[in-house]
């Protein structure tokens, strides 16, 4: 897909940028990457003219598509107008944090930082220091951001740097256990009970999958945090304002953390993360507490404009309605096309978040399925061979995603997010015509 502006940019880039981009993921796909000129709606245009429907959609902050809403672009407009920053506090923080506040049950008070790896390392932050406790429970193929606490792969008996770097001492403190497995998570408990400060995990694995939740997962996490005194830290990076609408995913699961890691969407396509929580807990952070947190840029005016007017216009139009019936047309569009041509793939997520993974082993059933993307429910079908972690995802056929799929959906004008594990997203901006001619693609592809 890459043409000759793209492939010039990128030769030019590799002069002045590592590996001639700023976050690995963008190299993708090989070997030289599309460039992108500007968004329109639900679609990019690349360096060289080229228009692509647009599932990346910035990696999920962009829930109203790439033009904003007038209302929206006057509000950082102003912002930008009267500032830009000042390094003192301004009305829109309060604003975003009561907007928070009052939709997100378990949040109080809230603290705003620059990113999603800033929020989580922050919160495992202010969790040690309210507990006086060092280690931390993760989901195997979960990712919370670049961080050494979280760069960290293998077994609670085995965990070690999954990143040159990160010295073998942060690993030691992490314990990854496969997401959804109860058995596991209560054997950790069991032998590092008092020294666990917290367990964080997404409400769904959205960076390994999707992988939803199996019935009681959650309930089991909060249990054992309760038993021995850990909090849970619930990342709602990539699922906050989207999965459940303004309630979040853990209204939509009925999980009630101990703290919650906003980013992406909560910034309005500008950098941004936040911790939130009961005000008891959140108060260990300084000035309030004695947990060190800071930043010259956070709370930055034209972010918090920007995310209190996205989240608004969300509120009062029928953003969440018609964001997740694209995402129901296109899931149940895409369970149809498989169960006719490659029985044993799995059609994935929920609300805006879709994918279909190209898992080896499904049963021979045809009947009864989740019609819109895995629920994992217990009296499906595939119940025992969808993917249910972050490995059993990895063991499908990851090569041909990449490789031979991947191309051919964007020779189809339809841009997914360039490996097996990331999510894509629906937004706004995305129209029921879009989701058609992204149907049809899948069919051809997948039948051919
Ligand atoms: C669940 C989750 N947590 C944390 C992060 C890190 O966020 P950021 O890239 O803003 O640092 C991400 C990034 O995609 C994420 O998906």
């Amino acid at each position: 897909m890459t043409g000759p502006n793209s492939k010039k940019l990128y030769d030019r880039a590799i002069s002045s940028l590592v590996g001639g981009v700023n976050s690995p993921v963008r190299a993708d796909p090989q070997p030289t990457p599309a460039f992108v000129d500007h968004g329109e709606g639900g679609h990019i245009v690349d360096a060289d003219g080229s228009k692509y429907l647009d599932y990346i959609m910035g990696y999920g902050p962009l829930l109203l598509g790439h033009d904003l809403p007038e209302l929206v672009r006057e509000a950082i407009d102003e912002a930008v107008a009267a500032g830009p920053m000042y390094g003192a506090p301004t009305e829109l923080e309060i604003e975003l944090a009561e907007f928070i506040a009052s939709h997100v049950k378990s949040v109080e008070t809230l603290r705003f930082v620059n990113s999603g790896t800033e929020a989580t390392s922050a919160a495992v932050r202010l969790a040690r220091g309210h507990t006086g406790r060092e280690k931390i429970v993760v989901m195997q193929g979960g990712y919370h951001g670049g961080h050494e606490s979280f760069l960290v792969k293998g077994t609670p008996e085995r965990s070690r740097p999954s990143s040159a770097g990160v010295p073998q001492a942060f690993a030691e403190q992490t314990l990854p256990v496969p997401f959804n497995d109860e058995q596991a998570v209560r054997s950790v408990f069991e032998r590092h009970g008092d020294d666990i400060a917290a367990v964080l995990t997404e409400p769904l694995l959205g960076n390994h999958g999707i992988v939803t939740p199996v019935e009681g997962y959650h309930e089991t996490l909060r249990d054992l945090c309760d038993e021995s005194g850990a909090l849970l830290i619930l990342d709602e990076v990539i699922t906050g304002f989207r999965v459940g609408g303004l309630q979040c995913a853990q209204g939509k699961y009925g999980i009630m953390p101990d703290l919650t890691t906003f980013a992406k969407i909560v910034g309005g396509g500008f950098p941004v993360g936040a911790i939130g929580g009961q005000a008891e807990i959140m108060q260990g952070f300084r000035p309030a507490g004695e947990v060190f947190e800071s930043g010259t840029f956070n709370g930055h005016p034209v972010t918090m404009a920007a995310g209190l007017e996205t989240l608004r216009y969300a509120e009062e139009n029928d953003v969440y309605g018609h964001v997740n019936e694209l995402g129901e047309h296109l899931r149940s569009g895409l369970q149809d096309i498989v169960e006719d041509h490659a029985p044993a793939y799995t059609v994935a997520g929920t609300d805006s978040m879709f994918k279909l993974l190209f898992t080896r082993n499904g049963p021979p059933e045809t009947t009864g399925h989740c019609q819109s993307g895995c629920e994992q429910r217990s009296d499906c079908p595939r119940f025992r061979t969808c993917p249910k972690t972050g490995a059993a995802v990895a063991a499908g056929e990851t090569d041909r995603w990449k490789r031979v799929f991947w191309p051919a959906m964007a020779e189809h004008g339809v841009l997914l997010t360039p490996n097996q594990f990331e999510s894509q997203f629906l937004s706004y901006a995305h129209t029921e015509a879009d989701v058609e001619g992204t149907l049809d693609a899948y069919q051809d592809i997948l039948s051919s």
